[in-house]
């Protein structure tokens, strides 16, 4: 280990040595790849992301695999994940690539940025875990492992300068993974295992007795609460677009409602219809009667 790093940094790539997690996209560079994957993770569990990563490079190794695919391919490839819109923009993304880049992820934070879908977080994982880049990644998870460090709530703005100084410029690419496995393993939202973390000499939370609040309150990264999914929009949007999958639906409103699970609400099911269909991931054919994928 190269010896500029301090001792808290050594302690924490030492510890994710022998406890961090084995994740498939952790043994890539390749930007691709990468980028797929982070799309995935930011709302998908890690479980859940695995097998359809895995079968979704098969299908679509390169953007340029993906760009000249149809939409609805890269959409039924989707499947398990949630948030179909993600698949949209990323094959919106796969053109951009292809067409403005020659096919290879650009290298800066402000090209990256500019593709479709590409926010600030999922910019700057491609920078650290594609191409090794001395930035620092703010996930949920690391959020939290920032904010409980200082001991208080963080703004945005405080939460992205801490990832990045605390971000080693000899090892971004562990020290980065090291902070997601400390936030998702040890440093938990409820019930953090204090008694394994290899920074509490330096945790702010605990130098102050673990207060209450938790720091996390109110930290900017960190959503107040997760919407419940059971009789949300959102499940209905699943339903449609996991129908749709299969092939055509029907746009008759009793026959939708029963598709998207709402049988005794025809007007609910129209009205998030008409958002899969805004959204760009299913089209209305009026003669037929009838919603396609896109
Ligand atoms: N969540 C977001 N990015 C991740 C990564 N590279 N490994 C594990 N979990 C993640």
């Amino acid at each position: 280990m190269p010896r500029r790093l301090t001792a808290t940094q050594r302690r924490l790539l030492t510890w994710a040595d022998q406890a961090g997690r084995d994740l498939p996209w952790r043994t890539t560079r390749d930007p691709w790849a990468i980028l797929v994957s982070e799309v995935m993770l930011q709302q998908t569990q890690v479980s859940r992301v695995i097998p359809v990563w895995t079968a979704f490079l098969r299908r679509f190794p390169t953007p340029a695999a993906c760009a000249t695919a149809q939409q609805s391919e890269v959409v039924t490839a989707w499947r398990g994940m949630g948030y179909n819109r993600r698949a949209v923009n990323l094959h919106r993304c796969a053109i951009a690539i292809t067409e403005q880049h020659g096919g290879q992820l650009p290298t800066s934070l402000r090209e990256l940025q500019a593709l479709p879908g590409i926010g600030p977080y999922t910019a700057r994982a491609v920078l650290v875990f594609a191409f090794e880049q001395p930035v620092g990644v703010v996930d949920v998870n690391a959020a939290r492992v920032h904010a409980r460090l200082k001991g208080h709530a963080l703004t945005n703005a405080e939460v992205q300068r801490r990832a990045d100084d605390a971000t080693p410029p000899t090892e971004p690419w562990r020290w980065n993974q090291a902070v997601l496995d400390l936030g998702a393993t040890v440093c938990t939202k409820r019930a953090p295992k204090c008694g394994e973390c290899p920074l509490t000499a330096e945790c702010g939370w605990r130098a102050i007795g673990y207060v209450a609040p938790d720091p996390v309150e109110n930290s900017a990264g960190i959503p107040k609460r997760q919407s419940t999914f059971e009789g949300s929009d959102r499940q209905g949007r699943g339903r449609l677009v996991d129908a749709l999958r299969r092939g055509p639906v029907s746009s008759r409103p009793v026959e939708l409602a029963v598709t998207m699970g709402w049988s005794d609400d025809a007007d609910r099911a129209i009205r998030v219809a008409m958002t899969v269909v805004a959204d760009g991931l299913a089209q209305w054919e009026q003669r037929t009667e009838t919603l396609c994928l896109a």
